[in-house]
């Protein structure tokens, strides 16, 4: 992965992040989830990664709280790379430096529901203590993964409670 730059995002990325999104999700609209997500700052993280002049990836993490729990959380979705940039490690950057500045801001949970032969890559596992808004099925339940960050967070019990844009069972689907 040479020349891969991974910053903020910043608003007058929104363009190159548009057109991001139909391309590496050709079946599924991310969209409008994108667009009202880069709207919930500063309750979000957003980053970039840009090769050259291009956008070669982007990756959403939403800070949230757990039902009965003190415990300092984030969603992370979605994670995007363009398709012609895909399998160069770009992915695996994005998470790996959203990770690093949520440990750094004191986040100590981190979940996501997504494909476990991908995200297991980068630590997590699944997750059976803090439960998605929305149940899943349960084929699906080993997509429920978190990750702890800093020394050895405490396992935490609850429900994820996150902001009105991620309330939308069609969201939590297969
Ligand atoms: C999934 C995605 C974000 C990965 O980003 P990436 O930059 O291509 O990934 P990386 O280069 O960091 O890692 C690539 C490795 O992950 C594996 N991988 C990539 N996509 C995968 C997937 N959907 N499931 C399982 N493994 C996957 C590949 O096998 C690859 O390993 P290999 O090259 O040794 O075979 C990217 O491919 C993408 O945007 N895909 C379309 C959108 C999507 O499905 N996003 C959802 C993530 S839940």
């Amino acid at each position: 992965m040479h020349n891969v730059e991974i910053r903020q995002s910043r608003p007058d990325d929104l363009a190159s992040i548009e057109k991001l999104y139909p391309a590496a999700f050709p079946e599924e609209d991310l969209l409008p989830l994108v667009r009202q997500l880069l709207a919930e700052e500063p309750g979000i993280l957003s980053l970039v990664a840009e090769a050259g002049d291009a956008m070669a990836g982007h990756i959403l993490f939403t800070l949230c709280a757990i039902t009965g729990s003190d415990a300092r959380a984030a969603l992370l979705a979605p994670l995007g790379v363009a398709p012609e940039l895909q399998r160069k490690g770009i992915g695996s950057a994005l998470i790996r430096e959203g990770l690093s500045r949520l440990e750094r801001d004191g986040v100590t949970h981190v979940y996501v529901l997504g494909d476990p032969a991908y995200y297991g890559r980068s630590g997590f596992r699944t997750e059976t203590g803090v439960a998605p808004p929305y149940p899943l099925p349960e084929e699906h339940r080993d997509a429920w993964q978190s990750l702890g960050l800093g020394s050895a967070p405490p396992p935490v019990h609850g429900k994820l409670q996150l902001p009105d844009v991620w309330m939308q069972p069609a969201l939590w689907g297969p």
